[in-house]
Formats: C-alpha cells, structure tokens, sequence
C-alpha cells in the first residue's frame, strides 16, 4: 500500500492505487462462478455483477465526464444509479452480464488512465486538487470490495474461502486499562485537510464534550455471550422500544453467522468455514439495537460520534492526528486494515497502535457503532454531488467508526463516517462502550 501523504498527491500514487483497488476488486469475483455473480444470494445485497459494474459506472459519470472526458457508456447510468435502485431490485434491472461488466470497467479505467496522463492536478481546481475525483472513484471501489466481500459472507456454507489471507496476529501479552478518562472541553472534529476526505467529514468544526470514559479495546466475542447467556436477549429492560420490536419481529438471540453448538460453546461461520467462536475477538456482525443492549445490560452506553473521534485522534495537548497513533501511514503493526486477514484480530494484538489516550483498535477490525445519526456537520456543503452524503441525512442512520479488517488504508483516517440502518448486521460491525464521568 502507498501512503497517501497529507500535502501533495502526486500522479504516481494515484495510478498505483487505481491499480490496487482494482486488482481487488477482480480477486474478490474471481472465485465465484458466473452465475453465482449474477445470482442475488441475499435481499440484503445486489448481484455482485453490479457492483462490479456500478463501479465502473461511477467512474465514468464521475471521474471521466467531470474532467472533460468522453463517457464510455451513459447509456447504463440508469441501471447502476444506486439511489434509484434499492438493493432488492437490483436483480430485476438488465445488468452487464460478468465478462460484458469486466470489459466496461476495463474500458473506463483505460481512458480514466488516460485522462490521468493529460491533466494537472490543478492546487485551484476542487476535482482534481491532491487528485481529489481520483481519490473518490478508488476509496469508492474499496467501499463496494466491502460490500462484495459481505456478499459472499452471505453466501453462507456454500461462500468460497477468502484468498490471499494471513491469520491474524496473537492478542499478545501486554495488560491494559479497560477503560481512559477523556475531559470535558472544547475539541475540533472533522477535517479542512485531509486530501480525499469526504464531503460529509467537513467542515473542521468544534464541539464541546461533557467528560467521559471509553472502553480502551471493543467488546468481545466472549464477553458479548456472557450478555446472551445471562437472557440479554429476552430481557426487554436493555432493549429500546424500536429494538425490541425488531428483536421480537426478527426472533434475534445472537450476533449473525453465530451458532450454538450445546453448552456454553458457539460456532461461527467465517466465509464458508464453521470455526470455533474465538472469546477474544470483537464481536461483529451485530446491528446497532444489540450493541446498544449490551451497553445497557453493563450500565454503560454507546460513545457518540464526537467522543469516538475525540478518543481515536487528540493527544493530551489538544493535536490532532489523522490515525489514533498519529499521522504515519497505517502498517501491519499498527492496525488490521486492508483484508489482510479474513477477520477481526483478538484485542491487543495492536499495541504500537494505541491513540494518544490509551484506546486500541480504534482503525481496523470491526465497524463501531456510535450513538449518532448520520446529520450534516454546521456549514456542510455537498460536494461533488449530493447522492453520496446529502440525501442520507437525518434519515435514520446511525454512525460507524474506524473502519474494519476489510476496510482500504485510505479510508481508515479518524474523521471518516460510516453510516448504515440500526438494524443491519451483515456489515463487519462491532463496538465499544462508554459512560458518563
Ligand atoms: C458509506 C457504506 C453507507 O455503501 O451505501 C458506496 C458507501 N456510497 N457507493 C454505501 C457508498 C456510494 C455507502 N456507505
Ligand atoms: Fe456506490
């Protein structure tokens, strides 16, 4: 992975993570047979053909007709506008088939390449400052390699194994606080300077916290069945009203992809493998409702968006840093990014990457769920267009933080937002709690 340093992105950088994403994405559909990319295997999710294609298609009204460019095939925009068409639907629309999809992202990336060629990354030109469009269209790819890969999660006994994995490193030996203390006071949020920061993570702009505690690792896997264990399911008093209606509605009794096997023991389904659940791990695939009970059921809560980003980026002092153990580049030893592994990392298995505060974990392995609805920041303005942040405000989305074991490098910074439905568990999420000082 290239770093993409804060300060000037040059050409070279980009066409080397054009490239990665891209060979990503291919890896990610090589394995499933063609008809299974066409296939909706949940309702949850399209064919993975198009989100193949959408990607291309992104790039073409994105990148390429925005730089001046000729577009490759406006004639599909309709198909692979995502907004129009709710996941559900998807497999009703006349999508590229696999090979007619490969060749029309390939042919995009071709002129998009081109065009890379031929402009300058114009410091007065929004679009292509630091190859902002360029940034968009490959953190973009990344975000859709996410969703593919829980796609094929959700191909359930029948889900290929994932390539090119590694196991996870140990949870190694170090003792650790289970909670830091953060201050009451005056701290910036959201970002003026990150080259390809999202609309949605600007402005910079203050905000004033109450003191808090926050957990310094997730919860796990293994604390999380204590919860179960003890009827947290079936005891309405964690559950809000909203949460125990779905719990109810959706018969919920544990994380997705969990199975009992007699006793105190569980088994998870991991990408096709049914593997004994491992105790240390942060627990993922829980909606927002469960993560939200648990808080309860320990006499804790969700931290809000502003507490997480507080925790994961400032120093002491007050400095601000882009990843919670400062500005370097993400590496192995700092966080479990970039799919390396095909999960979560038992907590501590990070200690070079512990934030300023003492939080763990905080980039890498799950999603965390925040207390927070998907709102616009004070003096948001969208940017380059509004189907990507503008029209999911105030919608009922909550807020995620700090990306996954799947999410790209690029996309791991402390000040990027994730947002999904409470209710949904197929994503790779997880969270820590926090209380009150
Ligand atoms: C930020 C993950 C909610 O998948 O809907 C992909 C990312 N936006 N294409 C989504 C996204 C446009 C988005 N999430
Ligand atoms: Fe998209």
């Amino acid at each position: 992975m290239i770093a993409i340093p804060l300060g000037e992105v040059v050409k070279a950088e980009v066409m080397a993570e054009l490239e990665a994403a891209r060979s990503r994405s291919l890896l990610l559909l090589d394995p499933i047979a063609e008809e299974d990319q066409r296939r909706q295997h949940s309702p949850l999710m399209a064919p993975l053909v198009w989100d193949l294609a959408h990607v291309g298609n992104y790039e073409d009204q994105w990148l390429l007709r925005s730089v001046g460019e000729q577009g490759v095939r406006p004639s599909v925009d309709d198909i692979y506008d995502a907004f129009r068409h709710p996941r559900a639907s998807r497999p009703g629309l006349p999508l590229l088939g696999p090979a007619e999809a490969r060749a029309y992202v390939t042919q995009v990336r071709e002129r998009a390449l081109g065009a890379l060629d031929r402009v300058e990354l114009d410091p007065d030109r929004p679009l292509l400052r630091n190859g902002f469009v360029y940034g968009l269209v490959i953190q973009h790819e990344h975000q859709h390699d996410e969703t593919m890969l829980a796609t094929r999660q959700l191909m359930g006994e029948d889900a290929p194994p994932l390539g090119g994995v590694t196991p996870a490193p140990p949870a190694g030996q170090q003792i650790f606080e289970p909670e830091v203390f953060v201050p009451g006071g005056s701290y910036v949020i959201g970002s003026d300077i990150e080259p390809w920061a999202y609309d949605n993570e600007r402005p910079a702009h203050p905000v004033v916290l109450a003191p808090f505690w926050i957990d310094t690792v997730p919860v796990t896997s293994g604390v999380y069945a204590e919860f179960i264990d003890a009827g947290g399911y079936d005891d309405r008093r964690w559950w809000t009203g909203e949460g125990w209606s779905w719990r109810q509605e959706e018969n919920l009794e544990h994380p997705q992809f969990w199975r009992r096997e007699g006793g105190a023991s569980w088994s998870v389904l991991r990408f096709g493998r049914r593997t004994d659940l491992r105790p240390d791990e942060p627990v993922q695939h829980v909606c927002w409702y469960e993560a939200d009970a648990y808080a309860r059921w320990i006499g804790r809560r969700l931290p809000s968006e502003a507490e997480w980003e507080v925790a994961a980026s400032t120093a002491p002092d007050g400095t601000k840093q882009r990843f919670p153990w400062g500005d370097a580049e993400p590496t192995s030893l700092t966080a479990n990014l970039g799919q390396r592994h095909d999960g979560p990392a038992p907590v501590g298995a990070f200690p070079a990457g512990v934030s300023a505060r003492g939080c763990m974990q905080m980039a890498g392995d799950v999603w965390e769920w925040t207390s927070s609805d998907f709102t616009a920041y004070p003096g948001f303005s969208s940017f380059p267009y509004r189907d990507y942040s503008e029209v999911f405000f105030d919608s009922g989305y909550k807020v995620l933080r700090g990306g996954c074991w799947a999410t790209s490098p690029l996309s791991a910074r402390c000040t990027f937002r994730n947002w999904d439905h409470p209710i949904r568990r197929q994503i790779f999420s997880g969270f820590r709690c926090a209380r009150d000082a």
